[in-house]
Parts: C-alpha cells; sequence; structure tokens
C-alpha cells in the first residue's frame, strides 16, 4: 500500500502539513499520536505518565503494522520519536514515500511556546533539549526517508507544492 508518510522532529508541522495533503490529495488523514490516544483511552502524556516511554514506543510500533493492513492510501502524520527505532524504519519503508519534514531549533521553539502536551519538552532547558535531540535524531530520520523537505517559515500549501514537484505528480 502506498501511503504518504511524514515524519520529523515535535513542531515540525507533520499534523498541519499532513492534513493539507490529505485535502488536496482526496485521502483520508492519520496521525500516529491520535491513534494511540484512541486505542489506550489517555494522553500521550498520561501514557508517558502511567506507563512509561517504552510502553509508548511499542505501541507506535503496534499502531504502523495496523496502518499496513489498511486498504486506501493515506496520508499519516508520526509522533517525532517513531522513525529512531530499526522496526519502524523498516515498516516505514514498506507503508510508502517517506518524507521528514526538516525544522530548525528556532522553529521548534516557536512554533512550541507553551505547550504542554509533549512530556519530552517539559523542561526548563527546552532549548538545549531540542538542539541535542535534533543532532542526534537527524541521522535516523534520514535514514528513513526518501525526499528530505526543509519546513522552515514555509505554510503548509508551500510544502505540499514542493512535495509535487519533487516527485514529479506521482503522489
Ligand atoms: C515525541 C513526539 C510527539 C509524541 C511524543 C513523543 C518524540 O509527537 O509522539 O510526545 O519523541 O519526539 P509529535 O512529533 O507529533 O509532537
Amino acid at each position: 500500500m502506498s501511503h504518504l508518510i511524514l515524519i520529523g522532529y515535535m513542531g515540525a508541522g507533520k499534523t498541519t502539513v499532513g492534513k493539507e495533503c490529505a485535502r488536496q490529495l482526496g485521502r483520508a488523514f492519520e496521525d500516529t499520536d491520535y491513534l494511540i490516544e484512541k486505542k489506550a483511552g489517555k494522553t500521550v502524556s498520561r501514557i508517558f505518565e502511567t506507563e512509561g516511554e517504552f510502553a509508548f514506543r511499542r505501541m507506535e510500533t503496534e499502531v504502523l503494522l495496523q496502518l499496513e493492513s489498511t486498504s486506501d492510501s493515506k496520508v499519516i502524520a508520526t509522533g517525532g520519536g517513531l522513525p529512531l527505532r530499526k522496526e519502524n524504519r523498516e515498516i516505514l519503508k514498506r507503508l510508502g514515500i517517506v518524507v521528514y519534514l526538516e525544522v530548525k531549533t528556532e522553529t521548534v521553539m516557536e512554533r512550541l511556546k507553551g505547550d504542554t502536551t509533549r512530556p519530552l519538552l517539559q523542561y526548563s532547558d527546552r532549548e538545549q533539549r531540542i538542539e541535542k535531540m535534533l543532532r542526534e535524531r537527524d541521522g535516523a530520520y534520514r535514514l528513513a526517508a526518501d525526499l528530505v523537505i526543509s519546513a522552515d517559515g514555509k505554510s503548509p500549501e508551500q510544502i505540499f507544492k514542493e512535495l509535487e514537484r519533487l516527485t514529479g505528480g506521482k503522489l
């Protein structure tokens, strides 16, 4: 099944861009965080609190495996840490075209100002943490991706157009 999958760090715009792509392509939109929350009956923050990050990472793999068996072609936004597991990167490759939305620390800081829903960013040294995680994760994102698009300062419409151009209208 050829889905369009968006990966990248928190605040990269995977959900907003994903919804725009789904609208333009007339496809259904899915978000792995949302699917996990629905299945677990609690928020991502609550899952981290009560069951821990490891359990959440396991749920990400389960949800990906489920998406593999859907019959229609969807647009899928993923949680920022999902491509870090090799197992997940392999499933992503099978799922379809994987697009890495690359962003700078400044963009993440600006977009997630005041956000309380990301457990990994609820610390006073947020900026340093983002910088470090972006550095650590970039390699895994690139390994998982078929295409890389810089998302800083771009609207969802602009990113969709760029994506169409890069894929030669074969989305
Ligand atoms: C995470 C990103 C979040 C969510 C969880 C962990 C991460 O998703 O899955 O808080 O490890 O980067 P978004 O990228 O949609 O914010």
